[in-house]
């Protein structure tokens, strides 16, 4: 992409984080000349965070906001995204130009993918791009200066939504990246107390999104219940350890 959207193309665009200064300058030329924009917001929310984010670039624009279900059945999310499917082919089969907008990035955790996936077969691959954008875990990390990886380090990055499995990963990686820390909070912390890394654990709420944004340095630190009142918009870094270079 170098000028914009084009007649005819789908674009999913990543935002970043949520503040309108985090959205690169591809992102901004796409939002700002596509035809159409889908802004995905969560059946669960009051507004869509990622229009918020892109609100600069949207004036005068033809936007819809397509509710989401938040809920983990898949025949409901596809059934959902395959109506916005059907509207991406016809708008870009008549020639116009459609984004949809996603928080972050959008091949991570993200909505854009099953619209992505539902598309394939039904616009050719050279008239569907991706914008990438910044992920929660990196606007998270930048709070606190302190590296994700160095020389052998891995990153492992998974929802704190299995508990079990975030056990698991602590054994497989130097820095542990969790979405979806909010609702499980008062477990996560606990087991990350019994391992002996909550105060090696940092955890961010509403990054990037202005007054809301809450930064915690030492997870030992905060209250279980406020996390779990932050619900759904937090990140938790664990510094498990490092993985030097052996020669
Ligand atoms: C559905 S995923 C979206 C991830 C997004 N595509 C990305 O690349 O960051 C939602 C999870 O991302 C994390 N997240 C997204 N935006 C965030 C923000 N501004 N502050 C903290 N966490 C955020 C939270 O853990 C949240 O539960």
């Amino acid at each position: 992409v170098t000028t914009g959207a084009q007649p005819g193309h789908f674009y999913a665009v990543g935002v970043g984080p949520g503040a309108p200064e985090l959205l690169t300058v591809q992102a901004t030329e796409v939002i700002r000349t596509a035809d159409l924009l889908f802004a995905p917001r969560a059946e669960t929310a009051p507004r869509s965070l990622a229009l918020e984010a892109a609100r600069p670039w949207v004036d005068g624009k033809e936007v819809i906001e397509h509710v989401y279900p938040m809920s983990r059945d898949l025949d409901r999310t596809l059934r959902c995204w395959s109506e916005v499917a059907d509207r991406v082919v016809e708008v870009c089969n008549a020639g116009r130009s459609v984004a949809q907008i996603t928080l972050g990035d959008p091949l991570i955790y993200s909505t854009s993918a099953y619209l992505l996936g539902l598309l394939e077969g039904r616009l050719p691959r050279e008239r569907t791009h991706v914008i990438p954008g910044i992920s929660a875990f990196q606007a998270a990390a930048s709070r606190f200066g302190e590296p994700l990886l160095l020389q052998e380090d891995r990153l492992l990055l998974m929802p704190a939504t299995d508990l079990r499995a975030v056990e698991e990963a602590l054994d497989s990686c130097e820095t542990l990246a969790l979405y979806k820390a909010g609702p499980n909070f008062p477990a996560l912390k606990e087991l990350l107390t019994r391992r002996g890394l909550a105060t090696e654990s940092r955890a961010v709420f509403y990054v990037d999104q202005g007054d809301r944004e809450t930064v915690v340095r030492d997870l030992s630190a905060v209250d279980p219940s406020f996390a779990q009142s932050a619900g759904y918009m937090a990140t938790v870094i664990v510094h498990v350890g490092r993985r030097k270079w052996t020669r």
